[in-house]
């Protein structure tokens, strides 16, 4: 197939704007340091390039918001209701579609509807507040990453896959009966955004039914894991996005959507379902706690951003673009001499920050000492994904066993910045890594017992 010049390009234009902040070198310090150093504190008006998530963070197109003025605001039965679950039927293939105001929400109706305390999640990984939710509902979270994943540098393809060996063996097992739920994460957020093949969720499909186990997809990036597969599994390379992201959705019972991602809107998800109990138990669920089964928390004007956001969404030459800008990045970054999570995926890279800053212990939070740094020199904000974030701490906040790596997430919103905003990010990157000795740690001044890593308070060590 011959390329045209333009396949790489993303298929729009910009149409509206938004003034971004560029505070000098001085006011970040005090900005930083207000915040305790924590950059969920930080105002929006103190950042210049903002990389804390690429959830709702994403920009609209103009058929989005040509549709949200169609948004119908009934109580019941709206019509943008309709609108929105015939598009869902059609991508998922389920014939029960469940609104909900975002992904946690779904977790919620789901787990509390489905598992039983004592029970076991089994997944590839799970996202955070999946895990704070299978453990509300009195269950288990259990991960099962492939060994590939382990591996940072690996270029293993589908580093996202469940080790199937470790789920067979664990179904297998006298845990047997308490596994209430197989969960698969598309593509893997808590570890690299790495995808999953579809040789993996058919083999998941396959044990799952042999074990008589509910096997559920948390498919909040469907579309940009249909890309990497399209790419990178042989047999896949003629069919489309959109055909295998319903191919993925058939293998599974279920699934649940945050469609603040690849929804392209800044809020939404929805519960698929297969079963009609299940799905009578979740509407229950969902009528008592998020809204009616024709809106469940979302206004009309939104379920209409959504409905055209996931048609828009699987667009081949969206997807290629985005991919094709990520992986740029990534290069650049790399030949500044940090390293990042191999290969790279598509909703965000993952910085070594253990290896960039070798004189740091986990105890002195280098992933996070990486994300100040970055605010610092450019105003950039990231997430931490290191001992901060997932190690145990003792009750006077020193670490007792540090996370497996000391990463650094830098999250791509959608359609929100172009590759000029990454270049800067990855220039501000080249000049911590000439002089990596000059990122001092931090110490924790205050914590909140649970989830820490939004609400902590830092200092500089020295
Ligand atoms: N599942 C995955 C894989 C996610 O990445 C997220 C959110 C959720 C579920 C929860 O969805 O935010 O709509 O309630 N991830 C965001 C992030 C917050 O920055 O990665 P939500």
């Amino acid at each position: 197939m011959t390329r045209e010049p333009h396949h790489v390009l993303p298929p729009y234009r910009i149409k509206v704007v938004e003034p971004i902040a560029f505070l000098d070198a001085h006011e970040r310090r005090a900005a930083i340091t207000e915040a305790g150093y924590n950059p969920f504190n930080l105002r929006a008006d103190q950042i210049t390039i903002d990389m804390l998530s690429d959830s709702g963070t994403g920009a609209t197109s103009a058929a989005q918001e040509a549709a949200a003025a169609l948004g119908d605001e009934t109580y019941a039965g709206a019509r943008s209701w309709y609108r929105f679950d015939e598009v869902a039927r059609e991508l998922t293939g389920y014939p029960h579609i469940l609104p909900v105001h975002q992904g946690r929400a779904a977790e919620r109706v789901l787990f509390s509807t489905l598992l039983r305390p004592g029970q076991i999640c089994l997944s590839n990984t799970h996202f955070d507040t999946t895990h704070a939710n299978v453990q509300l509902a009195g269950a288990e979270p259990r991960d099962l990453p492939c060994r590939e994943a382990m591996d940072l540098d690996s270029a293993y393809p589908f580093k996202g896959n469940i080790d199937l060996d470790a789920l067979e063996r664990t179904l297998a097992g006298p845990e047997r009966e308490r596994v209430g739920l197989v969960l698969i994460t598309i593509t893997n957020n808590g570890l690299g955004a790495q995808p999953v093949s579809m040789a993996n969720l058919e083999a998941v499909s396959r044990i799952c039914r042999h074990y008589r186990v509910p096997f559920f997809l948390d498919a909040a990036r469907f579309a940009e894991n249909a890309w990497l597969v399209g790419e990178r599994e042989p047999g896949f390379a003629d069919r489309t996005p959109r055909e295998i992201a319903q191919q993925a959705f058939q293998y599974a019972d279920g699934c649940l959507i945050s469609l603040k991602k690849d929804g392209l809107s800044a809020v939404g998800g929805l519960i698929g379902l297969r079963d009609d109990s299940l799905h009578a138990a979740c509407e229950a669920n969902l009528i008592a706690t998020e809204g009616f089964s024709t809106y469940g928390g979302l206004p009309g004007h939104d379920l209409e951003r959504l409905a055209q956001g996931m048609r828009e969404v699987t667009d081949p030459q969206y997807l290629r673009s985005r991919a094709v800008s990520t992986a740029r990045f990534a290069q650049m970054i790399n030949d500044a001499g940090v390293d990042t999570v191999q290969p790279a995926g598509i909703h965000a890279l993952y910085l070594n920050a253990g290896r960039l800053l070798p004189h740091l212990q986990p105890g002195q939070f280098p992933g996070h000492a990486l994300g100040c740094q970055l605010y610092l020199d450019g105003g950039i904000r990231c997430a931490e994904l290191g001992s901060l974030y997932l190690g145990t701490l003792d009750e006077n906040h020193q670490v007792v066993t540090p996370a497996p790596f000391e990463l650094v997430r830098l999250a791509i919103p959608r359609r929100v910045y172009t590759d000029t905003h990454l270049a800067y990010v990855a220039e501000v990157l080249a000049g911590i890594a000439k002089n990596p000795e000059r990122v001092s740690g931090y110490r924790i001044v205050s914590a909140p017992p649970l989830l820490r890593h939004f609400k902590v308070r830092l200092e500089p060590i020295g």
